[in-house]
Order: C-alpha cells, then sequence, then structure tokens
C-alpha cells in the first residue's frame, strides 16, 4: 500500500468529503481541505487535526476557476499532493409535473459537478506530471450509467466526469499520473436526505467512505460501489431504450432545493 501523506479533498465540509477527510486523518497526514460553508469546514478540520493531522483549508466556489486555481499551486508548492479527490458537487432536478429543470438550475449543476472537477485537477496535472507521481480521484455516479429521468443536468455532469476520468486515465497513465473514477450509488448524507423517492441499495456514508478508501489505497482504475446498482442502470442502457426509459420512469423521486 502507497503511504499517502498530503491530499486534497473538495467538498469537505459535508457529507462524502468530510468523511473521506476523517477517514485518510492521522499522524503524518497533511490534509487540504475545500469547502464553502466556513463554520462545517472548520468542524472537518478540527476533527481531523483531533486524529493527529495537520490541516489546511480554503473558502472556494469550485465553479469559479479563479482564485481556486492559484490557491491550488500554492499549496501544492507548499506540500506537493500525493492524492486530490474532487468530490464537491450538488443535485437538483425536474420540478412539479415532471417540469424541466429550466437552464439555470441545470448550467448551475453542470459548472458544479463537471467544471467544478476540471477546476480542481487541471491545475494540478502539469505539476503532477512533473513529478512524475500523483493520484487523482474524481466522483461521477451510478447516474452516469443510465441518464436519470428526474435529474437530467445531474446525470450529464456525473457522465461528463466519468468520461473526463476515463480519458485523463489513459492519458496519464504513462506519464507516472495515477486516475482513479468513482462510480458510487446512494449513500447517506444531507445531499440524499433531499432525495425524496427510492434508493435502492442505500449505504451508510461510513461503509462508502471505507468502500472508496479501499479502492483508492489500491489505486484502483475504477472503483463502483455498490456494483448491483451499477449493473442495473448498465443492464437498462443495454436494453432497447424504450424499455430502459419505462424501467427509469418507474424510480420516480424529487430533490428538494439544497441548502
Ligand atoms: N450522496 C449520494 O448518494 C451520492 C451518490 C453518487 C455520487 N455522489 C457525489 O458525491 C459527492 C459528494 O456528495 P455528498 O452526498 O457528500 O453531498 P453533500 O453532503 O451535499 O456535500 C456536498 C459538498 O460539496 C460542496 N460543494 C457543493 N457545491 C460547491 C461549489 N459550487 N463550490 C465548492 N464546494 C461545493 C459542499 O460545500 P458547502 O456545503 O460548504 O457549500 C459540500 O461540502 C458529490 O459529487 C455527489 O454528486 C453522491
Amino acid at each position: 500500500m502507497t503511504r499517502i501523506s498530503s491530499i486534497l479533498i473538495t467538498g469537505a465540509s459535508s457529507g462524502l468529503g468530510a468523511g473521506l477527510a476523517k477517514n485518510y486523518a492521522a499522524p503524518g497526514v497533511h490534509l487540504v481541505l475545500a469547502g464553502r460553508d466556513s463554520a462545517r469546514l472548520e468542524a472537518t478540520a478540527s476533527a481531523c487535526r483531533d486524529k493527529g493531522a495537520s490541516v489546511a483549508t480554503g473558502l472556494f466556489d469550485v465553479r469559479e476557476a479563479e482564485p481556486f486555481g492559484a490557491w491550488l499551486v500554492a499549496r501544492d508548492e507548499a506540500t506537493p499532493f500525493d492524492l486530490a479527490i474532487a468530490a464537491a458537487g450538488v443535485s437538483a432536478g425536474t420540478g412539479d409535473d415532471d417540469r424541466p429543470e429550466g437552464v439555470d438550475l441545470a448550467a448551475m449543476q453542470v459548472r458544479a459537478n463537471l467544471l467544478g472537477t476540471i477546476h480542481t485537477i487541471e491545475p494540478l496535472l502539469p505539476r503532477m506530471i512533473a513529478r512524475k507521481a500523483g493520484h487523482v480521484a474524481v466522483i461521477s455516479s451510478t447516474a452516469a450509467l443510465r441518464g436519470l429521468p428526474y435529474s437530467p443536468a445531474y446525470s450529464a455532469s456525473k457522465a461528463g466526469i466519468r468520461a473526463y476520468g476515463e480519458a485523463l486515465r489513459a492519458l496519464l497513465a504513462p506519464q507516472g499520473v495515477t486516475v482513479s473514477v468513482v462510480v458510487p450509488g446512494f449513500f447517506d448524507t444531507p445531499m440524499t436526505d433531499r432525495w425524496k423517492g427510492p434508493t435502492p441499495f442505500m449505504l451508510s456514508l461510513d461503509k462508502m467512505v471505507a468502500a472508496i478508501r479501499k479502492g483508492l489505497d489500491a489505486r484502483r482504475s475504477r472503483i463502483i460501489v455498490p456494483r448491483l446498482l451499477a449493473l442495473g442502470s448498465q443492464a437498462a442502457d443495454l436494453m432497447p431504450a424504450a424499455w430502459g426509459d419505462r424501467i427509469m420512469r418507474g424510480f420516480r423521486f424529487r430533490i428538494e432545493p439544497g441548502r
């Protein structure tokens, strides 16, 4: 197992990012944590310090490439990242009576999820390539495997992240940089609290964090958890489109407005 000593995690003020930060926190580990909510980000940082990690924090909106990119480069100069996890993300969906999301809500999700991931990873790549070392993890979703009718832009943003990560992985492996594409199903966080509808094979946050950590420690190319939900989504994608659409419509849900 590779010894990790310097780790960037975005979305560290809540859910998966906070869970991963606390899981990695240990003496000898330096964590660079990003989020937007200062109180929740500080709560994560404090819990990580209590476990013996050193922690630096930054409040940024990942939709804005600058000044976020300059901060990432400065942090990487100070303590070169062994691992960068782009976990920040948002979810939304269609309105009552299946009203489409509209430009603003749809674009916001693509900006935060897809562009936010790109804004996190791209500034670090030339530096990791120069070192011929580094590990990048992007967080996609099973929504990337077969679009969810009630969350079109989220599905598109996560499919974009998956394609971006797969492409980078092939490009960067010969240059000494590892890319892991994480494809989670449902797990329990404030994001899923707003999800009103079926959540098949839902995992606790702790179980999802442990599964992702295990995959990252093994530097796996793809980390798909749980496999059964992903297989179901892939099956719906392989069958005739109208059949798949009917099945996907059966999983009706609404996503309540975020905080
Ligand atoms: N929960 C699930 O079932 C599930 C399933 C598949 C994939 N995922 C993915 O897993 C990741 C984490 O989700 P979660 O469930 O942990 O959600 P969460 O509890 O709502 O946490 C989302 C995190 O992303 C940050 N964030 C959101 N928009 C941001 C922005 N524009 N700029 C900077 N930070 C931003 C939030 O920061 P603030 O709170 O400080 O604003 C928060 O730290 C997301 O990429 C999500 O799409 C989740």
